[in-house]
Protein backbone atom coordinates (compact mmCIF):
# COMPACT_ATOMS: atom_id res chain seq x y z
CA UNK A 1 0.00 0.00 0.00
CA UNK A 2 1.38 3.40 -1.29
CA UNK A 3 0.67 5.32 2.21
CA UNK A 4 2.63 2.43 4.05
CA UNK A 5 5.72 2.83 1.42
CA UNK A 6 5.41 6.73 2.17
CA UNK A 7 5.92 5.92 6.29
CA UNK A 8 8.87 3.47 5.50
CA UNK A 9 10.74 5.87 3.64
CA UNK A 10 10.14 8.49 6.56
CA UNK A 11 11.49 6.33 9.46
CA UNK A 12 14.64 5.18 6.95
CA UNK A 13 15.24 9.07 6.02
CA UNK A 14 15.00 9.48 10.01
CA UNK A 15 16.68 6.78 11.80
CA UNK A 16 19.15 5.08 9.28
CA UNK A 17 22.26 6.35 7.64
CA UNK A 18 21.20 6.83 4.09
CA UNK A 19 23.68 9.59 2.75
CA UNK A 20 26.60 8.58 0.49
CA UNK A 21 29.25 6.96 1.65
CA UNK A 22 32.26 7.43 -0.71
CA UNK A 23 31.24 10.01 -3.10
CA UNK A 24 30.68 14.04 -2.18
CA UNK A 25 28.87 16.64 -3.94
CA UNK A 26 32.26 18.17 -4.82
CA UNK A 27 31.82 21.69 -2.91
CA UNK A 28 35.31 20.81 -0.76
CA UNK A 29 36.36 21.15 -4.60
CA UNK A 30 34.93 25.28 -4.89
CA UNK A 31 36.69 27.74 -3.54
CA UNK A 32 35.10 30.96 -2.99
CA UNK A 33 37.90 33.50 -2.86
CA UNK A 34 38.32 35.48 0.39
CA UNK A 35 38.39 39.44 0.69
CA UNK A 36 39.71 40.82 3.88
CA UNK A 37 38.68 44.09 2.37
CA UNK A 38 34.54 43.54 1.93
CA UNK A 39 34.00 47.38 1.89
CA UNK A 40 30.25 46.40 2.45
CA UNK A 41 28.16 46.46 5.71
CA UNK A 42 27.12 42.66 6.16
CA UNK A 43 23.91 44.07 7.87
CA UNK A 44 22.99 45.31 4.59
CA UNK A 45 22.89 42.19 3.03
CA UNK A 46 20.19 41.09 0.56
CA UNK A 47 19.23 37.40 0.47
CA UNK A 48 16.46 37.91 -1.43
CA UNK A 49 14.97 36.47 -4.94
CA UNK A 50 12.47 36.52 -7.14
CA UNK A 51 13.58 34.91 -9.46
CA UNK A 52 11.15 32.24 -9.17
CA UNK A 53 7.82 34.11 -9.32
CA UNK A 54 7.31 35.40 -5.79
CA UNK A 55 9.67 37.04 -3.79
CA UNK A 56 11.42 34.59 -1.23
CA UNK A 57 13.59 36.07 1.83
CA UNK A 58 16.54 33.48 1.16
CA UNK A 59 17.07 31.55 -1.73
CA UNK A 60 15.91 28.68 -0.41
CA UNK A 61 13.80 26.02 -0.73
CA UNK A 62 12.35 22.94 1.31
CA UNK A 63 12.49 20.52 -1.46
CA UNK A 64 9.61 17.06 -1.62
CA UNK A 65 9.66 14.99 1.36
CA UNK A 66 6.36 13.95 2.27
CA UNK A 67 2.45 13.29 2.30
CA UNK A 68 0.26 10.69 1.69
CA UNK A 69 0.67 8.95 5.71
CA UNK A 70 -1.25 10.58 8.66
CA UNK A 71 2.39 11.21 10.01
CA UNK A 72 3.06 13.52 7.37
CA UNK A 73 0.87 15.93 8.04
CA UNK A 74 2.19 16.66 11.10
CA UNK A 75 5.26 17.19 8.96
CA UNK A 76 4.14 19.21 6.04
CA UNK A 77 1.98 21.00 8.78
CA UNK A 78 5.48 22.61 10.63
CA UNK A 79 7.12 22.82 8.06
CA UNK A 80 4.50 25.41 6.00
CA UNK A 81 4.32 27.21 9.49
CA UNK A 82 8.04 27.96 9.63
CA UNK A 83 8.24 28.25 5.63
CA UNK A 84 5.62 31.10 5.81
CA UNK A 85 7.13 32.68 8.69
CA UNK A 86 10.48 32.57 7.09
CA UNK A 87 9.13 33.01 3.42
CA UNK A 88 11.20 30.33 1.89
CA UNK A 89 10.02 28.15 -0.50
CA UNK A 90 8.35 24.30 -0.14
CA UNK A 91 7.77 21.30 -1.76
CA UNK A 92 5.72 18.37 -0.91
CA UNK A 93 6.13 14.68 -1.81
CA UNK A 94 4.92 12.97 -4.57
CA UNK A 95 0.78 13.76 -4.75
CA UNK A 96 0.01 10.37 -6.37
CA UNK A 97 -0.86 9.02 -2.64
CA UNK A 98 -3.69 11.97 -2.36
CA UNK A 99 -5.20 11.71 -5.73
CA UNK A 100 -5.79 8.08 -5.76
CA UNK A 101 -6.75 7.95 -2.07
CA UNK A 102 -8.59 11.29 -1.56
CA UNK A 103 -8.80 10.43 2.39
CA UNK A 104 -4.89 11.22 2.38
CA UNK A 105 -5.58 14.77 0.82
CA UNK A 106 -5.51 16.20 4.26
CA UNK A 107 -1.57 15.58 4.40
CA UNK A 108 -1.13 18.24 1.36
CA UNK A 109 -3.75 20.37 1.86
CA UNK A 110 -2.42 21.23 5.52
CA UNK A 111 0.44 23.02 3.68
CA UNK A 112 -1.52 25.78 1.70
CA UNK A 113 -3.90 26.23 5.12
CA UNK A 114 -0.61 27.08 7.01
CA UNK A 115 1.24 28.56 4.48
CA UNK A 116 -1.07 31.01 2.52
CA UNK A 117 1.74 33.03 0.55
CA UNK A 118 4.81 31.18 0.48
CA UNK A 119 5.52 29.88 -2.72
CA UNK A 120 4.57 25.70 -2.81
CA UNK A 121 5.52 23.35 -5.25
CA UNK A 122 3.44 20.47 -6.03
CA UNK A 123 4.93 17.45 -7.03
CA UNK A 124 4.05 14.01 -9.50
CA UNK A 125 5.94 11.46 -11.05
CA UNK A 126 6.76 11.90 -15.43
CA UNK A 127 4.52 9.51 -16.50
CA UNK A 128 1.42 10.92 -14.32
CA UNK A 129 -0.14 13.27 -16.97
CA UNK A 130 -3.46 12.78 -15.76
CA UNK A 131 -2.97 13.74 -12.31
CA UNK A 132 -0.77 17.05 -12.98
CA UNK A 133 -4.01 19.44 -12.98
CA UNK A 134 -5.61 17.72 -9.60
CA UNK A 135 -2.19 18.11 -7.98
CA UNK A 136 -1.66 21.58 -8.38
CA UNK A 137 -5.43 21.99 -7.60
CA UNK A 138 -5.35 20.12 -4.50
CA UNK A 139 -2.17 21.93 -2.72
CA UNK A 140 -2.65 25.49 -4.48
CA UNK A 141 0.30 24.85 -5.59
CA UNK A 142 2.68 27.94 -7.55
CA UNK A 143 5.61 25.63 -9.11
CA UNK A 144 4.64 21.87 -10.04
CA UNK A 145 7.29 19.74 -9.47
CA UNK A 146 8.10 16.72 -12.07
CA UNK A 147 10.25 14.12 -9.92
CA UNK A 148 12.71 12.08 -12.28
CA UNK A 149 14.02 9.23 -10.14
CA UNK A 150 15.09 5.82 -12.78
CA UNK A 151 17.90 4.56 -9.86
CA UNK A 152 14.88 4.19 -7.06
CA UNK A 153 12.70 2.66 -9.49
CA UNK A 154 15.38 0.50 -10.25
CA UNK A 155 15.90 -0.87 -7.22
CA UNK A 156 12.53 -0.37 -5.24
CA UNK A 157 10.58 -4.03 -5.59
CA UNK A 158 7.37 -2.22 -6.78
CA UNK A 159 9.78 -0.22 -9.30
CA UNK A 160 8.00 1.77 -12.58
CA UNK A 161 10.66 0.50 -14.47
CA UNK A 162 9.56 1.28 -18.37
CA UNK A 163 10.88 4.84 -18.83
CA UNK A 164 9.16 5.31 -22.29
CA UNK A 165 7.88 8.41 -23.50
CA UNK A 166 8.92 10.15 -20.52
CA UNK A 167 9.88 13.28 -22.69
CA UNK A 168 6.33 13.29 -24.34
CA UNK A 169 4.45 12.84 -21.39
CA UNK A 170 6.85 15.85 -19.90
CA UNK A 171 5.69 17.87 -22.46
CA UNK A 172 2.31 17.31 -22.31
CA UNK A 173 2.10 18.39 -18.96
CA UNK A 174 4.24 21.61 -19.65
CA UNK A 175 1.35 22.56 -21.55
CA UNK A 176 -1.68 21.54 -19.84
CA UNK A 177 -1.18 23.32 -16.58
CA UNK A 178 -1.11 27.29 -16.51
CA UNK A 179 1.57 27.25 -14.01
CA UNK A 180 5.58 26.92 -14.42
CA UNK A 181 6.76 23.43 -14.30
CA UNK A 182 9.89 22.29 -12.73
CA UNK A 183 11.78 19.01 -13.58
CA UNK A 184 13.69 17.46 -10.10
CA UNK A 185 15.82 14.85 -10.06
CA UNK A 186 15.98 12.95 -6.49
CA UNK A 187 19.63 12.56 -5.55
CA UNK A 188 21.27 11.55 -8.88
CA UNK A 189 21.63 14.61 -10.59
CA UNK A 190 20.99 16.02 -14.20
CA UNK A 191 23.20 16.05 -16.87
CA UNK A 192 23.50 19.16 -19.50
CA UNK A 193 21.86 16.70 -22.35
CA UNK A 194 18.99 15.84 -19.60
CA UNK A 195 19.01 19.77 -19.52
CA UNK A 196 18.77 20.18 -22.54
CA UNK A 197 15.94 17.87 -23.35
CA UNK A 198 14.06 19.03 -20.38
CA UNK A 199 14.40 22.82 -21.82
CA UNK A 200 13.26 21.45 -25.38
CA UNK A 201 9.95 19.95 -23.88
CA UNK A 202 9.13 23.31 -21.77
CA UNK A 203 10.31 23.03 -18.56
CA UNK A 204 10.62 26.16 -16.66
CA UNK A 205 12.90 25.68 -13.82
CA UNK A 206 15.32 22.40 -13.33
CA UNK A 207 16.14 21.34 -9.67
CA UNK A 208 19.20 19.14 -10.01
CA UNK A 209 18.79 17.18 -6.86
CA UNK A 210 22.80 16.10 -7.44
CA UNK A 211 25.00 12.94 -5.64
CA UNK A 212 26.51 13.47 -2.28
CA UNK A 213 23.32 13.80 0.30
CA UNK A 214 20.45 11.79 0.43
CA UNK A 215 20.93 8.14 -1.46
CA UNK A 216 17.91 6.71 -2.49
CA UNK A 217 19.37 3.35 -3.57
CA UNK A 218 20.71 3.71 0.23
CA UNK A 219 17.19 4.36 1.20
CA UNK A 220 15.46 1.18 -0.78
CA UNK A 221 18.64 -0.96 0.42
CA UNK A 222 17.22 -0.78 3.92
CA UNK A 223 13.67 -2.33 2.26
CA UNK A 224 14.79 -4.64 -0.08
CA UNK A 225 15.12 -8.23 0.48
CA UNK A 226 18.46 -8.45 -0.75
CA UNK A 227 20.82 -5.79 0.06
CA UNK A 228 22.71 -6.37 -3.29
CA UNK A 229 21.25 -4.01 -5.83
CA UNK A 230 21.10 -1.11 -3.16
CA UNK A 231 24.41 -1.22 -1.95
CA UNK A 232 26.08 -1.24 -5.78
CA UNK A 233 24.54 1.46 -6.83
CA UNK A 234 24.72 3.56 -3.00
CA UNK A 235 26.89 6.13 -4.39
CA UNK A 236 25.67 6.44 -8.22
CA UNK A 237 24.84 10.04 -9.97
CA UNK A 238 26.24 13.25 -10.44
CA UNK A 239 27.94 15.22 -7.45
CA UNK A 240 26.04 18.11 -7.06
CA UNK A 241 28.64 21.02 -7.47
CA UNK A 242 29.65 19.08 -11.05
CA UNK A 243 25.76 18.47 -11.60
CA UNK A 244 25.25 22.34 -11.14
CA UNK A 245 27.70 23.17 -13.74
CA UNK A 246 26.63 20.93 -16.19
CA UNK A 247 22.89 22.50 -16.02
CA UNK A 248 23.93 25.94 -15.85
CA UNK A 249 25.93 25.94 -18.29
CA UNK A 250 23.91 24.57 -20.72
CA UNK A 251 20.58 25.76 -20.52
CA UNK A 252 19.21 29.23 -19.50
CA UNK A 253 16.76 28.67 -17.01
CA UNK A 254 16.58 29.35 -13.40
CA UNK A 255 18.16 26.48 -11.42
CA UNK A 256 17.99 25.17 -7.89
CA UNK A 257 21.24 23.51 -6.73
CA UNK A 258 20.37 20.36 -4.75
CA UNK A 259 21.63 17.19 -2.90
CA UNK A 260 23.43 17.15 -0.01
CA UNK A 261 23.77 21.04 0.37
CA UNK A 262 23.84 21.38 4.06
CA UNK A 263 25.01 25.27 4.98
CA UNK A 264 24.84 28.57 3.13
CA UNK A 265 28.34 28.18 2.33
CA UNK A 266 27.78 25.49 0.31
CA UNK A 267 25.08 27.62 -0.82
CA UNK A 268 27.17 30.37 -1.92
CA UNK A 269 29.20 28.39 -3.99
CA UNK A 270 26.39 26.57 -5.70
CA UNK A 271 25.00 30.02 -6.37
CA UNK A 272 28.70 30.81 -7.25
CA UNK A 273 28.41 28.26 -9.97
CA UNK A 274 24.78 29.75 -11.54
CA UNK A 275 22.46 28.51 -9.30
CA UNK A 276 19.94 30.96 -8.74
CA UNK A 277 18.79 28.92 -5.28
CA UNK A 278 19.72 26.23 -3.49
CA UNK A 279 17.08 23.17 -2.33
CA UNK A 280 17.38 20.92 1.11
CA UNK A 281 15.15 17.22 2.40
CA UNK A 282 17.06 15.28 4.97
CA UNK A 283 17.70 18.04 7.25
CA UNK A 284 14.28 19.57 7.31
CA UNK A 285 13.17 16.16 8.16
CA UNK A 286 15.41 15.67 11.27
CA UNK A 287 14.36 19.12 12.22
CA UNK A 288 10.51 18.53 11.64
CA UNK A 289 9.56 17.51 15.25
CA UNK A 290 8.97 21.37 16.06
CA UNK A 291 8.43 24.69 14.18
CA UNK A 292 11.10 26.50 16.40
CA UNK A 293 13.84 23.93 15.37
CA UNK A 294 12.96 24.30 11.86
CA UNK A 295 12.87 28.00 12.10
CA UNK A 296 16.23 28.05 13.84
CA UNK A 297 17.83 26.12 11.39
CA UNK A 298 16.68 28.35 8.54
CA UNK A 299 18.29 31.12 10.85
CA UNK A 300 21.46 29.63 10.87
CA UNK A 301 21.72 28.53 7.31
CA UNK A 302 20.95 32.57 6.21
CA UNK A 303 23.53 33.51 8.62
CA UNK A 304 26.53 31.08 6.97
CA UNK A 305 24.97 32.20 3.87
CA UNK A 306 25.09 35.83 4.68
CA UNK A 307 28.71 35.56 6.07
CA UNK A 308 29.77 33.61 2.98
CA UNK A 309 28.33 36.62 1.05
CA UNK A 310 30.08 39.39 3.51
CA UNK A 311 33.47 37.27 2.84
CA UNK A 312 33.55 37.52 -1.08
CA UNK A 313 32.17 41.43 -0.74
CA UNK A 314 28.53 40.21 -2.59
CA UNK A 315 25.72 42.79 -1.58
CA UNK A 316 22.90 40.42 -2.89
CA UNK A 317 22.81 37.30 -4.83
CA UNK A 318 22.67 38.65 -8.31
CA UNK A 319 26.59 39.97 -7.03
CA UNK A 320 27.41 36.16 -5.60
CA UNK A 321 26.35 35.27 -8.64
CA UNK A 322 29.58 36.48 -10.11
CA UNK A 323 31.99 36.07 -7.44
CA UNK A 324 34.70 34.52 -8.22
CA UNK A 325 35.65 31.02 -7.61
CA UNK A 326 38.57 28.43 -8.22
CA UNK A 327 37.35 24.69 -9.25
CA UNK A 328 39.91 22.22 -8.12
CA UNK A 329 40.30 18.51 -8.26
CA UNK A 330 38.18 15.67 -9.67
CA UNK A 331 35.10 18.18 -9.87
CA UNK A 332 37.64 20.59 -12.45
CA UNK A 333 38.70 17.00 -14.17
CA UNK A 334 35.40 16.04 -14.94
CA UNK A 335 34.22 19.36 -15.67
CA UNK A 336 37.04 19.94 -18.77
CA UNK A 337 36.64 16.00 -19.62
CA UNK A 338 32.80 17.05 -20.43
CA UNK A 339 34.25 20.47 -22.52
CA UNK A 340 33.32 22.82 -19.76
CA UNK A 341 35.55 25.56 -19.28
CA UNK A 342 36.39 26.14 -15.46
CA UNK A 343 38.46 29.17 -15.73
CA UNK A 344 35.66 31.08 -16.67
CA UNK A 345 34.51 31.51 -12.82
CA UNK A 346 38.10 32.60 -11.41
CA UNK A 347 38.75 35.76 -13.53
CA UNK A 348 34.99 37.56 -13.15
C1 LIG B 1 12.39 12.74 -0.59
N1 LIG B 1 12.53 13.18 -1.89
C2 LIG B 1 11.43 13.20 -2.72
N2 LIG B 1 11.49 13.83 -3.94
C3 LIG B 1 10.40 13.88 -4.74
O1 LIG B 1 10.48 14.51 -5.81
N3 LIG B 1 9.23 13.30 -4.38
C4 LIG B 1 9.09 12.66 -3.19
O2 LIG B 1 8.01 12.15 -2.86
C5 LIG B 1 10.22 12.60 -2.32
N4 LIG B 1 10.14 11.96 -1.11
C6 LIG B 1 11.18 12.09 -0.21
C7 LIG B 1 11.03 11.59 1.09
C8 LIG B 1 12.05 11.78 2.02
C9 LIG B 1 11.84 11.24 3.41
C10 LIG B 1 13.25 12.46 1.66
C11 LIG B 1 14.37 12.67 2.66
C12 LIG B 1 13.41 12.91 0.38
C13 LIG B 1 13.85 13.60 -2.43
C14 LIG B 1 14.26 14.98 -2.01
O3 LIG B 1 13.37 15.96 -2.51
C15 LIG B 1 15.70 15.32 -2.52
O4 LIG B 1 15.70 15.26 -3.92
C16 LIG B 1 16.76 14.35 -1.99
O5 LIG B 1 16.44 13.92 -0.69
C17 LIG B 1 18.18 14.96 -2.02
O6 LIG B 1 18.29 16.08 -1.18
P1 LIG B 1 18.96 16.03 0.30
O7 LIG B 1 18.07 15.14 1.14
O8 LIG B 1 20.33 15.44 0.13
O9 LIG B 1 18.96 17.44 0.77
Amino acid sequence: MISDRKLEHLLICKYYDVEFKNKTTGFEDIELIHQALPEINKNDIDLSTSVFGKKMESPLFITAITGGHPVAKDINKNLAIAAEEMNIALGVGSQRAAIEHPELADTYTVVRENAPDCLLVGNIGAPQLNLADKAVEILDADILAIHLNPLQESIQPEGDLDARGFLDSISKICDTVDIPVMAKETGCGISSETAKDLVNAGIDYIDIEGAGGTSWAAVETYRADDRYLGETFWDWGIPTAISTVEVTSSVDVPVISSGGIRNGLEAAKAIALGADAVGMALPFLKESVSVEDIIEYINKFNESLRIAMFLVGANNIEELKNSNLIIKGETKQWLEDRGFNTTKYSRR
